[in-house]
């Protein structure tokens, strides 16, 4: 091979492997251009997924509200009462360091569904009920439990709904548990009830000052309520609770 012949060679191959680059780097950006799609069809995909979840959660919320004020359309006396006892058991939740999903939230607002099975004279009677009438009563946190028994996303809900009226000192209903055996988001909500029932008018006796309340509260921890709620709620301001009622009422 002369050195012409050779320097021709050479040329050759800068020239063949410089093509050669060029080709694979152009494979690598029509790659990346393609990854780049992908990417953006899978951001899409997620955005649409997150708006159904979305979507899907507001129509349980719209339900389950529906349900709560279906029960309470027959009660003067707790009108919003169901939405009230949700927003002091998340704030009372908060306070004690409880997370309160969704599902528990449902629990709050739905706690008296069972109500529905209790005939009115019984409801709404203003003296002392019989031995009959307060067995009757006090059947709704169980027969609450079995209206939604077969819905599957309220399963922590029903822990609530059945276990709402269960006390700290085992002398509740409908199963006496006691102390820690008393699920804990039916311990929050308990308290959160009570606060609610205390401060509104019922129709054997009118309202009561949120001081008085707490008072009539910090004397039954132990007894009806877990300590450590009764502690976590002391920590929240009364006018916490005011707004809070101001905001729904
Ligand atoms: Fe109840």
């Amino acid at each position: 091979m002369t050195p012409s012949t050779r320097a021709t060679a050479g040329q050759e191959t800068v020239a063949a492997l410089r093509a050669r680059l060029a080709r694979l780097e152009r494979e690598a950006a029509a790659r990346e251009r393609q990854l780049e799609a992908y990417a953006a069809d899978l951001r899409e995909v997620f955005k649409q997924e997150r708006a159904r979840a979305q979507e899907l959660r507001r129509s349980y919320k719209a339900t389950v509200l529906a349900l709560a004020n279906a029960v309470e359309a027959r009660d003067a006396y707790t009108g919003r009462h169901a939405q009230r006892v949700a927003a002091y058991g998340l704030r009372i939740g908060h306070a004690a360091g409880v997370a309160v999903d969704a599902q528990v939230e449902f629990g709050f607002l739905l706690h008296d569904v069972g109500k529905v099975a209790v005939p009115d004279a019984i409801l709404f009677k203003p003296g002392p009920l019989t031995g009959e009438e307060y067995a009757l009563m006090s059947a709704h946190p169980t027969i609450g439990w079995e209206i939604l028994r077969h819905v599957d996303f309220l399963d922590d809900a029903k822990t609530v709904v059945r276990h709402h009226h269960e006390r700290w000192d085992g002398t509740g209903y409908p199963d006496g548990l006691a102390g820690e055996a008393i699920p804990l988001h039916a311990r929050v909500f308990a308290l959160a009830d009570a606060l609610d029932a205390l401060t509104t008018d019922r129709p054997y006796r009118g309202a009561v000052s949120w001081a008085a309340a707490r008072e009539t509260i910090r004397e039954a921890a132990g007894t009806q309520f877990d300590p450590a709620i009764v502690a976590a709620y002391d920590t929240i301001p009364d006018e916490a609770f005011a707004r809070i009622r101001e905001g729904i009422a």
